[in-house]
């Protein structure tokens, strides 16, 4: 079972950047803590900044891998081609936001990645992560 992590722009300083909101844990310790809790999936991780390398590398395993986790950040409301890119793909789509978008300006409440994503999960910090991985499993493993 193969499954992608792919982190948009700012969330290579989590743990540093408005830890109120995003708490204190940098995602690369929190991703040695999640691959122990899931020794049966074979993970990748990539982070980026830029909008054009995120769409690359959904592109680059979505049509190989079981699933991504994706947490396009600011670009979940603009990026109208890393929608497209979702679209594009075969693998399920998990979309998680560590805070709740909802609760938050406006402007977050608009997502060009729910629609083409199996589901969302937002406001429920590192931890929806976990579940979004629960979740892909889970479409492997016959109840
Ligand atoms: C975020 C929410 C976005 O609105 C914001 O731009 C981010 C992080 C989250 O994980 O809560 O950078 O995706």
């Amino acid at each position: 079972m193969k499954v992608a992590i792919i982190n948009g722009p700012n969330l290579n300083l989590l743990g540093k950047r408005e830890t109120d909101i995003y708490g204190n844990m940098p995602f690369e310790i929190f991703f040695e803590e999640l691959k122990k809790k899931f020794p049966q999936v074979e993970f990748t991780y990539y982070q980026s900044n830029i909008e054009g390398e995120l769409i690359n590398e959904i592109q680059k395993v979505g049509f190989s891998y079981d699933g991504i986790v994706l947490n396009p950040a600011g670009y979940t409301h603009t990026s109208v081609a890393i929608g497209d890119a979702i679209a594009a793909i075969k693998a399920p789509v998990v979309e998680v936001h560590i805070s709740n978008v909802h609760a938050r300006e406006d402007f977050r409440k608009l997502s060009h990645v729910s629609g083409k994503s199996a589901g969302s999960i937002f406001g429920l910090g590192l931890k929806g992560y976990e579940l979004a991985i629960a979740y892909l499993l889970s479409l492997k493993t016959p109840a």
